[in-house]
């Protein structure tokens, strides 16, 4: 944090995104934990008033690279001048974050760019400070060649991205683009700052996903993981400064800015990532959905419909959490998800006597419960705790946070 300040000091941008009025309830939430300034490109200003945004930081709102600056006198030896106010810098020397929500297609190009041609765009480049981004606009502008390139230049730079999610846009399409609410970025950005550094050296290891196990090259067995879970967990343990790597099975969810993004299919290519991996992980988190089954051979060509049924044979997978635990090292920690559809508690609980990890955290599933949703609940089994621990429904990204809160210690 910049020297002198009691909270950390998030720039925010807002740029000329129709969501643009949500900033105001972002402000609301950011100021809890850190002081905002706002800067607010042209376009944005036509979707949200200036004085609004004012009020809700409580800080007049910056709009303009030359307003305020204050020319170097022609003459002044070396070019420095003590009145020479030159505002970019400025702004950008006294911020801990720049976040910019929303941030524009127009925005997102200019940064992987490098353009500097407003306010916004050019206190970027100078910022020294961690960059973070919460996309918002039309699905068919998210998916345009041009601004998929753009965000993976930028991811590839190692700016995160905060949503956009996927659910209805306001132009009344469905799809992807929404922005983030505010409350999931408000909890990001309030785990960088209070956690950033806790967990820094630590090695996480993440499987998220389900896997899919073909019965012919044109069909498979899967379930509804969505990977959301396991994703928000590997968010949480970055806001810490862990190094992750997450192991995934096949989803559409953009992965965090982690160090190695590992994508797999079936179970046995799961069990080789994780088992390669784990010797130098000091956390093992498996939120993945892995097949218990698979089909004993497959067939190398597309099954025919024929009359009457189909019988397939299926084969036990290895069970990598059992293997991973006899491999455990006295150093590592792992933790275990159980998914029941029901008798959750002894179910679980037999699961834990089973496979004693250092947590078992069951959800419960089926209905639409848990998979492919934003929320869930969770009950947690611990050796710290003689019942195990209930976390309410809540949000996926605030469970992960409680997750990792029990293990801070670790
Ligand atoms: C009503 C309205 C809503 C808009 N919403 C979005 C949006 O959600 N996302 C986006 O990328 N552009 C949106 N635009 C287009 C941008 O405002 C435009 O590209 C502008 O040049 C962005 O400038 P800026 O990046 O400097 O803020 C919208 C434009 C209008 C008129």
């Amino acid at each position: 944090m910049t020297s002198g300040r009691l909270k950390p000091r998030v720039l925010l941008g807002v740029s000329g995104s129709v969501a643009a009025y949500k900033a105001v309830e972002l402000i609301r939430l950011l100021r809890k934990f850190c002081e905002v300034r706002v800067v607010l490109t042209r376009a944005g200003s036509r979707l949200v008033s200036e004085k609004v945004l004012r009020e809700a930081s409580g800080f007049p709102v910056w709009t303009s690279l030359f307003k305020g600056s204050t020319p170097i006198p022609p003459g002044t030896p070396g070019g420095s001048h003590p009145l020479a106010v030159v505002p970019h810098i400025e702004f950008a020397k006294s911020a801990d974050m720049v976040l910019i929500a929303p941030a524009s297609a127009d925005l997102l190009a200019k940064l992987a760019l490098g353009l500097a041609n407003d306010l916004l765009s050019t206190l970027c480049l100078y910022a020294t400070c961690p960059l973070w981004l919460a996309p918002a606009m039309n699905t068919k502008m998210w998916n345009h060649p041009a601004v998929v390139q753009n965000v993976r230049t930028l991811r590839q730079r190692g700016v995160p991205f905060l949503g956009p999610e996927n659910g209805h846009l306001a132009c009344g399409e469905v799809g992807e683009g929404r922005f983030a609410e505010p409350s999931e970025i408000a909890l990001q950005v309030e785990s960088h700052f209070r956690l950033f550094g806790k967990w820094k050296g630590r090695r996480v290891l993440v499987t998220a996903g389900p896997t899919q196990e073909s019965i012919d090259p044109v069909r498979v067995l899967t379930n509804h993981s969505s990977g959301k879970m396991g994703f928000a967990l590997a968010q949480a343990a970055l806001n810490r400064g862990a190094e992750v790597t997450l192991v995934t099975g096949p989803v559409k969810l953009a992965p965090p800015n982690v160090a190695r993004v590992i994508g797999v299919k079936t179970a046995l290519e799961m069990r080789r990532e994780v088992l390669k991996a784990f010797p130098k992980t000091d956390l093992l988190i498996m939120a993945a959905a892995v097949a218990d089954y698979r089909v004993r051979r497959a067939s190398r060509t597309k099954i025919k419909k024929a009359r009457g049924g189909l019988s397939l044979r299926l084969v036990r997978n290895p069970d990598i959490l059992a293997e991973v635990l006899r491999r455990k090292k006295p150093f590592q920690r792992v933790v275990g998800f159980a998914a029941e559809t029901d008798h959750l508690e002894k179910n679980a609980r037999e699961k834990w006597g089973r496979k004693p990890c250092d947590l078992l955290v069951a959800n419960r599933v089926g209905g639409g419960r848990a998979f492919d949703n934003d929320q869930n609940e969770l009950l947690v089994f611990s050796p710290n705790s003689p019942r195990p621990v209930r976390l309410a429904k809540d949000s996926k990204s605030r469970l992960a946070e409680k997750l990792l809160g029990m293990l801070d210690e670790f």
